[in-house]
């Protein structure tokens, strides 16, 4: 499904109904990201997956991108789609960065949040500085090269090596980004604000989500989250990287179907 926005044409798949349940995928991913949450928590909730601008089937705007941009299209879409009750808004890595954008904006809207495979901190000198050499390969060399240095890292090292359609199903989601899409989000990012200080904000019932084996994003940034949101449950996942939601499927819709149910 598509709906034009201000100043670009937003892809997006709603299924189910009942509560709402926002989306938001990371980097350089696509709503295509949650299709085993789309099908196995289909009976659980409203579920409203974007991609974000310049990703998946989304128009490929120029950037720069900022967090609270990405955040007010996800609020035009609810607008769009007519979404008056708060919403759970569930977030993976870059897109929980875009979560907590969303809530220091509009908390009266959010019903609840789910922080998945994310962290509160913003990016250290030397993480923009990386940042920016990402920006310059994908300038110079495309999203393939991109998505060649990260794959590995996406997923535990036992799913990178013991499940090949995981790891074949995660990079064909990579490559659907384009390279504004690519560089607008490593800019947005790099200059992300710190959520620190929003932690002691959140009054509304919180699910931490983080793969054990997460190589991007440690599980102890979980512990920070966790520690600085008052009313926050914390579920390490064994067995499962950065895209835990792909690689633990059924503990990963377990714990989401069972937060859903408790507010
Ligand atoms: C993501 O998966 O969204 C990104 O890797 C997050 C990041 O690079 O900070």
């Amino acid at each position: 499904m598509q709906i034009q926005l201000k100043d670009f044409t937003l892809a997006y798949e709603e299924r189910g109904e009942g509560k709402p349940l926002l989306m938001i995928h990371g980097y350089p991913l696509s709503r295509a990201l949650w299709e085993p949450q789309m099908e196995g928590l289909v009976d659980a909730a409203r579920l409203i997956a974007p991609d974000l601008r310049g990703h998946g089937q989304s128009d490929p705007v120029p950037g720069p991108y900022r967090m609270e941009l990405l955040a007010d299209d996800c609020a035009a879409l609810l607008e769009a789609l007519k979404v008056t009750q708060p919403v759970v808004v569930a977030g993976l890595s870059m897109g929980g960065y875009v979560a907590l954008a969303f809530y220091r904006k509009y908390a009266a809207r959010v019903a609840g949040l789910i922080l998945a495979a994310t962290r509160a901190g913003a990016d250290s000198p030397e993480g923009q500085a990386n940042r920016d050499k990402s920006a310059a390969l994908a300038r110079e060399k495309g999203v393939d090269a991109i998505v060649e240095a990260m794959l590995p890292k996406m997923l535990s090292p036992k799913s990178y090596e013991a499940k090949p359609k995981v790891v074949a199903w995660a990079k064909q989601i990579m490559g659907t980004a384009s390279v504004e899409g690519v560089v607008g989000a490593l800019l947005a990012m790099k200059d992300r604000p710190d959520s620190t200080p929003t932690l002691a904000q959140i009054d509304k019932p919180t699910l931490i989500l983080h793969g054990a084996d997460d190589q991007l994003i440690p599980p102890k940034e979980a512990e920070t989250l966790h520690a600085g949101i008052k009313n926050s449950t914390l579920q390490i996942l064994p067995e499962a990287g950065h895209l835990l939601n792909l690689e633990q499927p059924e503990g990963f819709n377990q714990a989401v179907r069972s937060f859903l149910q408790s507010i």
